[in-house]
């Protein structure tokens, strides 16, 4: 029986090993971790990630074929083939700080299977890592164990976050990287074995090691790339009167531009758009190719911006001021059906709004209290460490209460800031909140989800990203200011 173990159990190593395991019931696959809570919760009713379809694929292998574990030495010594899917942070001090990843749990990692391998070894590369990492692993390998032949392959992850597991049941494509030699490619072979029980041939493609690993880093700038695009756009129509999302489907019914990411919002977010272009500026730089730096440097800093303009334009709508005013904060996830937090708009915004002394009361289907409170009192770059090793400072926020419904959030509040665009959000009854709320009473919506015309019939101050402008906000202009 193929041995499969990976070194990881987040968002990527949980959902990617279950549908492994659920389309490969002859291979026997276990999850480690070095996070006791994590490996506790992968083994009880209450998955520590949130993702339609996991449970029930979960529950159909757990114990069959399926293991999740914190005894990480013993079941990486049996494996044949092991996944790497831990933490990339990005780089907070030294060389490279702010750019550059942090590579030490990718080293911890090697260095581990060097440690106890005592046979041959795939290595797959699953986190998303910088061009070339695969030859430092196989350096960090090669030195330290003698007689142990190990290959390394990279086999990004193309997965998105609230759609896991139809990406993963039914991907776009499998990308592998793996060395030219007969031995790399036999290694290459052995893996698209596991992944031909249920992809079509076609879909997997097979590259060298460096194309695969630059590979997801351009995916992911692309991506970006389209949404600030559109976000630039919004503030162009938002000056003229045009509506982004006339544009934007005016655009994307071009079939060489596609309808897909062109929706305006209030920025993008998620623990990989940023950090993967913030990884690929670094490499750039270290080539010397400073133009095309700052080419991708520019998708973050108009992300940035979109964020700032929304605070401002709620800070400049309600008089210039938010100090002391409620503000409900609907929507924190990153994106609909997720609970992850990481990198979301709305860290941006509920911190430029508590630096102009707002009250805010806080409500996402999916993310809990502890969660926000860390993330509201966290450095920029923290987040992405093993739970267990982020720092927190909970005493920072106290000007926040997180609220179980949408009725309890937006009551007595000033102004309601729309930041995850959850289905519940479009059928809330607006009136009986709008009764709730103080007046003039104001409605930012950052996803674009409210019917604008209903919300200023039942007398809202409604701001939409990117649509034409109401009056009052047209006379308090949301002068943003780069950061
Ligand atoms: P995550 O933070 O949810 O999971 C990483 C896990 O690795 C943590 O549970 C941590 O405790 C564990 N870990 C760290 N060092 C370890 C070690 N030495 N031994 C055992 N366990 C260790 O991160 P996530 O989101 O799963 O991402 C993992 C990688 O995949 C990152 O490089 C990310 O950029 C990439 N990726 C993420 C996607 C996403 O949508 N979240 C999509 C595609 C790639």
């Amino acid at each position: 029986m193929v041995k499969i173990c990976c070194i990881g159990a987040g968002y990527v190593g949980g959902p990617t090993m279950a549908v492994i395991a659920l389309k490969c019931p002859k291979i026997q696959v276990v999850v480690v971790d070095i996070s006791i809570s994590r490996i506790t919760a992968w083994n009880s009713d209450q998955l520590p990630i949130y993702e339609p379809g996991l449970d029930e694929v979960v529950k159909q292998c757990r114990g069959k074929n399926l293991f999740f574990s914190t005894d990480v030495e013993n079941h990486v010594s049996e494996a044949d083939i092991i996944f790497v899917s831990v933490n990339t942070p990005t780089k907070n001090r030294g060389l490279g700080a702010g750019k550059a990843p942090d590579l030490t749990y990718w080293e911890s990692a090697a260095r581990m299977i060097a440690n106890v391998s005592t046979s041959s070894k795939i290595v797959v590369e699953k986190s998303t890592v910088p061009v070339k990492t695969a030859e430092a692993v196989e350096r960090i390998l090669t030195f330290n164990s003698s007689n142990i032949s190990y290959q390394i392959l990279s086999n990004p992850e193309f997965l998105a976050e609230g759609t896991a597991i139809q990406d993963l049941l039914n991907p776009d494509r499998v990308l592998i990287g793996g060395r030219e030699t007969p031995d790399g490619q036999k290694a290459v072979q052995a893996l698209k074995d596991v992944y031909s029980h249920w992809v079509p041939e076609d879909r997997i493609i097979t590259t060298n090691l460096w194309s695969a690993e630059l590979s997801k880093l351009a995916a992911n700038a692309f991506l970006a790339q389209r949404i600030s695009s559109v976000n630039a756009m919004s503030a162009l129509c938002e000056a003229t009167g045009a509506d982004v999302s006339q544009v934007s489907n005016a655009v994307g019914k071009d079939t060489r531009i596609g309808p897909k990411f062109l929706n305006a919002s209030v920025g993008f977010g998620g623990s990989c758009f940023q950090k993967d272009i913030l990884n690929l500026i670094y490499i750039c730089e270290c080539n010397g190719l400073t133009e095309v730096a700052k080419y991708w440097e520019q998708v973050i800093k108009v992300n940035d911006y979109q964020k700032n303009r929304f605070v401002n334009r709620v800070v400049s709508s309600m008089f210039n001021t938010v100090s002391g005013k409620k503000i409900a904060i609907l929507g924190y996830a990153f994106k609909k059906n997720t609970g992850d937090t990481r990198e979301t708009p709305a860290i941006d915004v509920c911190k430029g709004l508590l630096g102009d002394k707002a009250w805010l009361s806080i409500y996402d289907p999916q993310v809990t209290e502890d969660q926000i409170k860390k993330d509201l009192s966290m450095n920029k770059f923290d987040w992405d460490h093993p739970v267990h090793l982020q720092p927190s400072n909970p005493a920072a926020v106290n000007q926040v209460s997180i609220v179980g419904d949408a009725y309890e959030a937006t009551k007595d509040a000033h102004g309601i800031c729309i930041l995850t665009e959850w289905d519940e959000f479009k059928t809330l009854d607006f009136q009986k909140i709008f009764d709730n709320m103080k007046k003039p009473a104001f409605v930012f919506d950052g996803r674009n989800i409210v019917n604008v015309k209903k919300q200023r019939e039942i007398g809202f101050i409604v701001y939409s990203i990117g649509k034409p402008l109401y009056p009052w906000l047209k006379d308090t202009p949301a002068v943003a200011k780069d950061k």
